[in-house]
């Protein structure tokens, strides 16, 4: 469990300046280990630097400073083999039908038709998404659509997977039964996880670690073990411990996101 699966180290991201504005230092310099098989949730205000951290795992942005290896190889100029994201807004594509969203990464990456039909028919199984695998995008809820989403980079079989605010747009229930078959989905895969989230109550139900951020450029103030057995779900949210997780999540986060938001510490 504690195996370094990718590593961060001295990572900073500026956004250089453009046309009439100054540069905006978005992250860190941090240093952050993601262990392998782990669940590790990112919380912290809004503007933090949260998706820049991502992007950064991710290989999506270069760090201004520092460096970043996934299972020891540096991370630069594209996404590794192995990692998948899943990001807020519905990325699906509109004009395929779900079944076509979902093999289109296995397509792309030129694999056999008899492959591609079994890898599509286990992600649609395991997303209950099989008795909507011809219709289109625009014919399902929010809640299906992100779970479209979710089925196409499950697809890959990652070994990271990186989630921005995945459940932003849905209603509080569906949030949690999503959030159930995201633990289902670690379990049985074996993946890294790592989720960034605005909702402490899901950050604290879902994750083995909770790394929580500072407003502006974002670093990790703490890092805050839950102690959650790995066979868990949605129902340890009525736990008392659960309670004061969230309490001290929320805690931390307080004057952080007042700071955010430009007001002094009261
Ligand atoms: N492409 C960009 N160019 C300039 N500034 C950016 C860019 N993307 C994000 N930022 C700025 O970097 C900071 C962090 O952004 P972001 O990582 O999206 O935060 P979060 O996801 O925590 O809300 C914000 O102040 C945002 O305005
Ligand atoms: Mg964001």
């Amino acid at each position: 469990m504690s195996q370094v699966h990718a590593r961060l180290m001295g990572v900073s991201r500026v956004y250089p300046a453009a046309a009439g504005q100054a540069a905006v230092h978005a992250l860190g310099p941090l240093d952050l280990d993601l262990r392998r098989g782990e669940f590790f949730g990112v919380v912290g205000p809004s503007g933090c630097g949260k998706s820049t951290l991502l992007d950064v795992v991710a290989g999506l942005a270069a760090p201004s400073e520092g460096r970043v290896t996934f299972e020891q190889r540096d991370v630069a100029g594209e996404v590794p083999d192995g990692i998948g994201v899943v990001f807020q807004e519905d990325a699906s594509f509109g004009w395929l039908t779900v079944w076509d969203n979902v093999a289109f990464g296995l397509r792309r990456a030129g694999r056999e038709a008899a492959e591609v039909q079994r890898r599509v028919d286990e992600a649609l199984r395991f997303m209950g998404l099989v008795d909507f695998a011809r219709a289109y995008p625009a014919q399902l809820s929010g809640g299906m659509r992100q779970r479209v989403c979710i089925a196409r980079t499950l697809v890959m079989e990652p070994r990271l997977i990186l989630l921005d605010e995945p459940f932003g747009a849905l209603d509080a229930q569906t949030r949690l039964l999503m959030g159930d078959e995201l633990l289902r989905l670690w379990r049985a895969s074996g993946a890294t996880v790592m989720l960034i989230t605005h909702a402490l109550d899901e950050a604290a139900m879902l994750s083995d670690r909770v790394g929580v951020m500072s407003a502006r450029p974002g670093r990790f103030i703490d890092i805050i073990d839950t102690g959650w057995a790995r066979e868990r779900d949605s129902r340890i949210a009525a736990e008392p411990s659960f309670g004061a997780l969230t309490a001290r999540l929320w805690s931390l986060l307080r004057d952080e996101s007042l700071k955010a938001l430009g007001h002094q510490r009261p």
